[in-house]
């Protein structure tokens, strides 16, 4: 009598808790053995990274994969994209050049390019870049400069937004942390270094020649009547 209760309660348990609680490895070890359980349940993320240089758009992976896989959410294509993100600023100082990285918005893109400012002067807008893109190279940078850097994203219904409103310039500010735009400073050369050093050098050698020179005139002019005061004596 109590036997075929608990015998159901015994076989709903083992029958349906495996496919109830949550994945294990031991069930994606199940779900290889009998995949046709697994395949209706696109779980798997694309191999798809928003900051992966010559990544290419999600929405083609899911296209060209095999089975099924999800992409992270995109905004409309009918609104501008939202900022991408600036990452790594690498600055080669040997040859005045930066790499730059950033990541991609969740916003459909068409292209990027980059805007770079020198202190408050005008911007300079870099080629543009297809949407695979997520790094680019400056170069012809000034030795010891600095500049405002920020990456911009496009698409047929317009393009990102930069920190600062109404169209003004960086102002010497970067604008948020984990924003489109940064800074870079370029180290001055080494050989301007050695340039500045014997600069310095060469100067230090004048004044203390100079200061050899007034020395020795003030100690004559000074001397003479004091050289010529025991003359005087004698
Ligand atoms: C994007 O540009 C890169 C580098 O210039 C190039 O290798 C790649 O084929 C381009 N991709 C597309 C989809 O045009």
């Amino acid at each position: 009598m109590l036997g075929s209760p608990f015998l159901l309660w015994l076989l709903a348990v083992s029958f349906l808790v495996p496919r109830v609680h949550p994945l294990t490895p031991e069930d994606f070890e199940e779900g290889e053995e009998d995949g046709t359980l697994r395949s209706p349940l696109p779980a798997v993320l694309c191999d798809y990274d928003r900051c992966r240089h010559l990544q290419v758009p999600c929405r083609e992976l899911q296209k060209a994969s095999p089975t099924a896989c999800l992409c992270p959410g995109l905004s409309s294509p009918l609104q501008r994209p939202s900022p991408p993100r600036l990452g790594e600023v690498h600055v080669v100082a040997e040859d005045s050049s930066a790499v730059v990285h950033w990541c991609a918005p969740s916003s459909p893109v068409q292209q990027y390019w980059l805007l770079l400012w020198e202190g408050s002067g005008a911007p300079q807008k870099g080629p543009p870049l297809n949407s695979t893109i997520r790094r680019a190279e400056l170069k012809g940078l000034k030795p010891g400069g600095t500049y405002v850097v920020c990456v911009v994203a496009a698409n047929s219904a317009g393009e990102s937004s930069l920190p600062w409103a109404g169209g003004q310039g960086p102002e010497g500010t970067a604008g948020p942390a984990f924003g489109p735009c940064g800074r870079l400073a370029v180290p001055p050369r080494p050989l301007s270094l050695i340039h500045a050093a014997v600069g310095v050098g060469t100067t230090l050698a004048l004044l203390s020649c100079g200061a050899l020179v007034w020395h020795f005139c003030l100690r004559q002019r000074c001397g003479c009547p004091r050289r010529a005061q025991p003359e005087a004596r004698l």
